[in-house]
């Protein structure tokens, strides 16, 4: 197909005409732009930053955990489990892994199938813009769009800088989280404006917080770090949990925090691959004149096993300690019920969960089925990763997916 792409400002207000446009530089964005412009169209990528990819460079510690060997389906939550399938089977993490290498760029596995930049996330953006340019995608940043309307031919951007118009659109614009770094609700706006549903939005993947009588009373803990298994009914997560001065933290509280409902329960356990009860059992044998707190504070941090200690009002040399008094200690180690009192909400979350209903989107295209020619794709659609790298790959492929049809 022939590229068409006009500059004509001053003469109707247009500053330019292309094939597509896509709203938003970030992963998703980018992505869609580079399969797009390969195709042979032309396209324009608006933002309202100064900068392209802004979440990209924040992520993983400044590494970014681009994506995951693991990813598939049941690493996502959404009202239909089933959307996300067919994107991620046609943009696997091997087909992304695969673009990070042709650029020369190193990476590691972490742990649990994380893979990150060896050096910077920085690495990722230059590799995003370097296949953009070879694709013939320009990037107008700094642009604020005050308006979308549809028009014969497509759709109609008005911004700061003059219109834009294109016979397709694709809406990019992330989610709710950290709004100090730009997030908009632009495009749950756009999609109800355009009579689409959106589902109910919550922060995810976030610190949890705790009533003031119960951040007092594990205050003395804040600091610690601990491997752990969190539970939420059915759900468990096994990697570090982190106590801090405002309630839970660490990867696996981050991974619940995405179940967890305001009003429910969450059971931490902590050191959940040691058999506490026979360590302390063990201890008891081997040294009875010691404190059940020294013995435990061989197992788990010095100050948690004097806080599980003195929660369970547990007093005395282990000799004169019943077995049953150790196994209720090992319990409470292991079957630790706690009630967050809420999350630390956009401000940190990492992703926001919920968003514009995949029904109202073809799960081939990302195309909305009312309205042919406008996508939505990345963050912003109800479909959410666990933490390590999956929000990346849903990134990547489900802005692949549109960019092969818009
Ligand atoms: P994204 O938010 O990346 O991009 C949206 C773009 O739209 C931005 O450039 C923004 O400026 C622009 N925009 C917004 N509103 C606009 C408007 N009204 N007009 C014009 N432009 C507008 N995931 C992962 O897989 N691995 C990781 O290591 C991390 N790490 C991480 C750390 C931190 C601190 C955060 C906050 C998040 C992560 N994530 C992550 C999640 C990941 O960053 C997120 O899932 C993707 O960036 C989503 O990509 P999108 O392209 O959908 O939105």
């Amino acid at each position: 197909m022939e590229k068409e792409d006009t500059d004509l400002i001053g003469e109707t207000g247009l500053q330019r005409k292309s094939d597509v446009i896509v709203i938003g530089a970030g992963a998703a964005g980018m992505m869609a732009a580079i399969r797009a412009g390969k195709r042979g169209r032309s396209v324009v990528v608006l933002d309202h930053a100064r900068a392209p990819g802004e979440k990209i460079r924040i992520s993983g510690g400044g590494r970014c955990n681009f994506t995951n060997i693991h990813a598939g389906p049941k690493n996502f939550l959404s009202a239909n489990p089933h959307f996300c399938k067919s994107a991620l089977a046609r943009f696997t993490p091997a087909d992304f892994i695969a673009m990070v290498e042709r650029h020369g760029i190193a990476w590691h596995e972490k742990t649990l199938g994380q893979l990150f930049c060896d050096d910077s996330a920085k690495d990722i953006i230059r590799m995003l813009l370097d296949e953009m340019c070879a694709a013939g995608a320009a990037l107008d940043l700094d642009t604020e769009i005050t308006g979308v309307e549809r028009t014969d031919a497509g759709f109609r951007i008005s911004t700061g800088q003059g219109a834009y118009e294109a016979s397709s659109l694709i809406v990019a614009t992330g989610g709710k989280s950290i709004p100090k770094m730009g997030a908009t609700g632009f495009a749950y706006r756009l999609a109800e404006q355009f009579g689409l549903a959106v589902l109910e939005t919550r922060p995810a993947l976030v610190p949890l917080t705790l009533d003031p009588g119960l951040l007092a009373s594990i205050a003395p803990l804040a600091g610690i770090s601990a491997p752990a298994e969190i539970r939420h009914g059915k759900t468990a997560f096994r990697e570090a949990l982190l106590f801090t001065h405002r309630g839970l933290s660490g990867p696996a509280i981050l991974q619940i925090s995405s179940y967890w409902r305001e009003g429910d329960e969450i059971v931490l356990a902590i050191e959940p691959d040691i058999d506490i009860a026979a360590q302390l059992k063990a201890a008891k044998q081997l040294n009875g004149r010691q404190s059940a707190q020294t013995a435990l504070g061989e197992i788990l941090p010095k100050r948690l096993a004097q806080f599980l200690v003195e929660r369970e009002k547990i007093s005395g040399n282990m000799a004169d300690l019943p077995d049953k008094t150790l196994l209720s200690l090992a319990a409470s180690v292991q079957n630790f019920a706690i009630k967050p009192s809420g999350s630390e909400g956009y401000r940190t979350a990492e992703v926001t969960l919920g968003g514009i209903d995949t029904a109202a989107l073809d799960s081939r295209s990302m195309e909305a089925k009312a309205v042919p020619g406008l996508y939505f794709i990345g963050e912003c659609v109800d479909v959410t990763g666990w933490l390590g790298g999956y929000n990346f790959q849903w990134a990547w492929a489900s802005g692949f997916a549109a960019g092969e049809c818009a």
